[in-house]
Formats: C-alpha cells, structure tokens, sequence
C-alpha cells in the first residue's frame, strides 16, 4: 500500500511521464469521416491564412495573437519557393522568409499550423511561387507527369518538410503542423495536361506520403485526390461540397475574405455578414475545417506580386487589414460566430446532422448525439425575413442568414446580426513633403550598358528570366529621304505589337508613345505617329512586366514582351516596313536598377528645388 506522499510522487511520476511522451512521440493526427483527429479527438477547427513574408517579423506576434483572439485554432500558410530558393541549391530562410521562426511563433500562441507547400501556390505570386530558374532545366515541363520537373519539386518538397522535422515542427513530432497541403488547385485545370495530369497528381501523393510527416496531407480543388490525400474546397462558398470518399472529412481550405486587388480595378468588398452565413451554411452541413483565406492578407514587397497587374497591397479586405490592425466589424463579428460554433463542437463531433427543411429555402441541420445537442437554422431566401417554427418555438431569420442555437433551444448568434463595434478608423492626412525634400536620376533613354545584338524579337522572359521587370529593344535603321515623307497628309506611324504587360516607344531618344495591358488582357498592340529623318533613325522601346501570370494552365509559358511585328506604316506609296527581323539590341534592366536605386541609398541622387518635367524616364525619391 502507498501511503498519501507516494501517491503524490506517483501522480507526479506519471504526469511527467505523460510531458515526456508528448514531448518526444508528439500526437496522432488522422482523420475520419466527420473530422481532423487530433490526439484521439474529432475537432471543429477555424483557421486563417497569414503569408509570412507578406508581413515584418516584428508583425508576426501581434498577427498571431490577434488571430488568436479572433477564435482561430490553426493558421495556415503556403511556402514560397522562389524566395527560399532564389537561385539553384542556393537556400534563404532569413528575416521575412524565416518560416521556421513563423512556425515557432504560432506554437507559442498554443495554435496550429497547416503548411502548404505546393510548391507551386498560386497565390497571386509572380509566377504562382516557382523560382524562374526552374523554366530553364533542359526537357522541364511543369506542373505534369516530367521527370526533370517532380525531382526539382521532391526536392523542394524534402528540403521544406526535412526543415520542419529538423525543428521538431509535426505535431506528430510535439510541433503545431498538424496538416500539409501538395500542389494547389490542379483538378481547376488538369485537363489541358491530358493523361499525364493524372499520373502527376497520383505521383505527387506517393511522394507528399512518402515524406512520412506524421500528419494528413490534403490536395484542394481535387476531385480525384488519391487516398490517403484528403480533397478540399476552395471558394465563396462550399456547403455544398463532399469529399471523394465518405471517409474523409468536409474541408474548406479557401474561404475567400475579399479579394485581390489588380491595377485597375475595384477595391474587393466582401460584407462580413455574407462571409459569417457562408461559414456557419458549411458547419451546418457537416463541415468541420475551415480556412480564411486570408486572415490578414499583407503586402506585396519588392517584385513579388504576380499577375500580371496584381497591386502591391494585398489587404483582401481580410479580417486584419494590411497593417496587422483589426478591420471592424469584421474581425469581431467573426470571432462571436467562432464562439457561436465552438458552443456546439461536442454535439458536431459525436454525430452526422440531421438535415431537414423547413419551408422553402429554409433548411434545418440538427447534431443530436443524446447527451448533446445543437442546431442550425438557415433562410436562404436573398431578399424575405422569415419566422419558422422549430422543436415548438418559433424563430425569425432574416434574408440569407443562419441562426446558431447550441442546445438546440437558444439562438447566441445569427449570422446577419452584428454585436461587435462597428469601428471605422481614421487616417490622417500628411501632405507630401516639400518638393525640395525630393530627389530625382535621370535614366538614360535607350541601350546604356551590357547589350547584346541579334537578328529579331525575343520573348522577354527567356531573354531577362526575370531578372528585372525590363526590356529594352533597340534598332537602328536608315531610311530614305524619299520614304519618310507623309502618305496623304496621314502621319508614318510605329505599329508596335507585345505580349505585354507594357512599354515605351523612344524615337530618336524622343517619346513617341505607350501602351498598356490590364489584368484581363496584358497584350499590347500600340501606333504612334512618328517623324522619321532621312538617314539613321534610333528606335528603342522598353518593355516591361507588371508581376508574371500565376495561375492558369501552362501559365508559365504565357511569355511577355515585344514579339512582334514592328512596323513602320504610311510610308511613301504606302508601303509598309516590317522591321521585326532586322537586327536588334538588348539590354536586360535599367541604369537605376544597377545602382541600386530602389533601396534609396544611391548616392547619386540630385537634391533639387524645381523637379525636371516632360522628362521620358526619371527615378524620384
Ligand atoms: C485560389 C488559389 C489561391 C489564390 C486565390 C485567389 O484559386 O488557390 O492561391 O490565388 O485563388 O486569391
């Protein structure tokens, strides 16, 4: 017999038993038909995106705290190779692409990590997140069933998850990552890539399986994902959505908070209270994951932004806005429906719903377990309130929304009944600087440094792999002094056609005129009238790229530049010259670029009271 003190030793012994398996075998996270399984328990899970390198390392506490606070278990981000991997075999993992510290963080705070590796995201990142140098690989084809292409991604895939069990980061290890997410969206195009699409998809499970991380993987937007793979939804909304096997659970991967801004277009608006309906519809019909997609969405730094035309704020009208504060009343009223459901997460996880109507467009869900039960009650009429009886009482639902009523009697939330603060912030106005407090360079017009000269137009992308976002063209060319006359009183005109995004037409170091594609279409076919001299005559046009195209199939090939043709219209007797094969010089960036004048630490910037104007290229700080 133990007497009281041995007891309490043994109490203690066993806890630290406990502490230590935790610590070193970490815990078991499955999945089955209603749920994400962690530690032998189903969970009803809210998570949010947060980008780590859209916001500051010093951002990411307050981030992670705020997400907490707003009732989320799980944040979840995609990798991004193109910065890990700037140049081949060459890694980086410092500062904002610290993912591991990202990763620590969020254990920290006590949440959960969903780690999306892809390694192709999407994501509105120059290039869906593919470093450049991988289009160059002798024989690559991305995104299918080529070798050249899935030892590049193993590798990547490998170096990501070998980094994370380095750290101890599975939750199978006692880490926070409890999911991992391979490729992204495939199944939106996979038939453009015939039969080979679906050998890739099958081969990138094997190998995403083969990594033995401990915990599921999911594949989102695919509907032939492969055991064990879990298929999710990404959208406005997914109630409507099941799994490839009904033993898998119901997830949404992207529910979309607002949207991305293009140049061009509207700021995205999404109301708060169309967000909480969808949500609770998706808990209501059996789903148990669920992911903002984006949470706080940030900022395009540098030259990450994809595209083309993808703005450099990436606020998504997310609950946290760009700057890490909280965007009222939706971060609130969402953390009050967090709330709403967490109530109910006994009765969900012990039982399937019951689904019932109630009437035209209203619809009841019930998960009655015995000792639990909650309830969900939903009008989907757009525009009519409607009052509705259920178990006996009576209920009144506004248009397109769902009450919560977590012992199946009460209603704590209805989706389109906001109780938190409506806070509108206010940003005050600073005038700009003193135009004396501004500096400005010059860029020289034209080929100033490293050219090369061949015959015809080259697709930018191949020629710069993205090094800058410009081109310049440049052609010498002697006409007559009988051709450069007017044709009819009608102007010679440039005829100028590029796969985009834009340019600058410069004849004889002249602006002779600009073209511009949009988000829809980045094509540019562009005529400038333009006065020729007799004798040699300098065009140089730069072209440039606004964020290289993420998403679409073969997206990667959709190449930009000035391929052509390049005329000259409207010469004498009308006749046309079509100067597209002749022989053209290159310069890959510009003058500013290679003095680093983007950091703004040049230090050969011109300090000047009256600012030049009508200039054709200048940098200003
Ligand atoms: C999805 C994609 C995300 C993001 C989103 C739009 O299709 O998976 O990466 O691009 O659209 O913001």
């Amino acid at each position: 017999m133990l007497n009281m003190r041995g007891k309490e030793i043994l109490v203690v012994l066993c806890w630290l038993l406990g502490v230590i398996a935790t610590m070193s075998f970490g815990v078991d996270v499955t999945y089955d038909h209603r749920a994400v399984v962690i530690d032998g328990k189903r969970r009803v899970l809210i998570s949010g995106s947060i980008h780590y390198p859209r916001s500051t390392p010093e951002m990411w506490p307050d981030l992670i705290q705020k997400s907490k606070d707003g009732g989320l278990d799980v944040i979840e981000t995609y990798v991004f190779w193109d910065l890990h991997e700037p140049v081949q075999y060459q890694y980086n993992f410092e500062g904002r692409y610290d993912l591991v510290k990202f990763v620590k963080l969020v254990a920290e705070a006590g949440l959960y990590v969903h780690l999306r590796i892809g390694p192709y995201v999407c994501a509105e990142w120059n290039y869906g997140g593919f470093p450049l140098w991988l289009h160059f690989i002798p024989g690559i084809e991305l995104r299918t069933d080529n070798e050249p292409f899935k030892a590049e991604m193993q590798r990547f895939t490998t170096k990501i998850v070998d980094l994370m069990k380095q750290e101890n980061l599975y939750a199978s290890q006692g880490g926070p990552i409890i999911l991992s997410q391979i490729e992204n969206e495939y199944g939106n195009i996979d038939a453009a890539y015939g039969p080979a699409a679906k050998s890739y998809i099958e081969w990138a499970a094997s190998m995403a399986v083969s990594q033995n991380t401990g915990v599921p993987w999911v594949m989102c937007q695919q509907s032939d994902a492969p055991d064990p793979m879990i298929n999710t939804c990404n959208g406005f909304y997914c109630d409507q959505f099941t799994p490839n096997s009904d033993k898998k659970p119901k997830m949404w991967t992207e529910d979309w908070t607002g949207w991305f801004l293009s140049f061009g277009g509207a700021v995205p608006y999404r109301p708060v209270e169309d967000i909480a309906f969808a949500v609770a519809r998706f808990f209501q019909r059996g789903g148990t994951f669920q992911n903002y997609y984006m949470y706080h969405g940030g900022t395009n730094f540098g030259r990450t932004s994809g595209g083309p035309f993808i703005a450099t704020s990436y606020d998504y009208d997310a609950p946290l806005d760009e700057y890490g504060q909280l965007r009222q009343p939706k971060w609130g009223h969402l953390k009050d429906l967090h709330k709403a459901i967490k109530l109910c997460e006994p009765a969900m996880v012990a039982t399937d719903p019951n689904i019932t109507s109630l009437g035209q467009n209203l619809e009841a869900a019930v998960y009655n377990s015995g000792s639990a039960c909650a309830a969900f009650l939903a009008n989907i009429d757009t525009t009519s309130d409607i009052t509705v009886n259920f178990n006996g009482n009576s209920y009144l639902l506004p248009a397109w929304s769902v009450s919560i009523l977590p012992d199946c009697k009460n209603v704590v939330l209805n989706t389109a009944k906001i109780n938190s603060v409506t806070l509108v912030p206010s940003f005050t106005r600073q005038s700009l600087k003193a135009l004396s407090e501004w500096n400005y360079i010059n860029e020289p017009v034209g080929i100033s440094k490293d050219a090369f000269t061949v015959a015809g137009l080259l697709e930018q992308i191949n020629t710069t792999a993205d090094k800058s976002d410009y081109l310049w063209y440049s052609l010498s060319a002697v006409f007559e002094a009988n051709e450069t006359f007017f044709r009819d009183g009608s102007k010679t005109v440039l005829h100028v056609e590029s796969l985009g995004h834009g340019l600058r037409a410069f004849v004889n170091g002249k602006l002779a005129g600009s073209g511009i594609g949009s988000s829809g279409n980045a094509k540019v076919s562009v005529e400038m009238p333009v006065e020729l001299v007799p004798g040699r005559n300098t065009i140089d046009l730069l072209s440039f790229t606004v964020g290289l195209q993420n998403y679409g199939a073969f997206y990667d090939k959709t190449g930009a530049g000035i391929t052509g043709p390049v005329q000259i219209k409207g010469l004498k007797n009308g006749t046309t010259i079509d100067l597209s094969s002749k022989q053209w010089t290159y310069q890959t960036g510009l003058q500013g670029e290679a003095l680093n004048l983007p950091s703004g630490n040049s230090p050969q910037w011109v300090s000047n009271s009256t600012l030049p104007k009508n200039q054709p290229l200048i940098w200003y700080k």
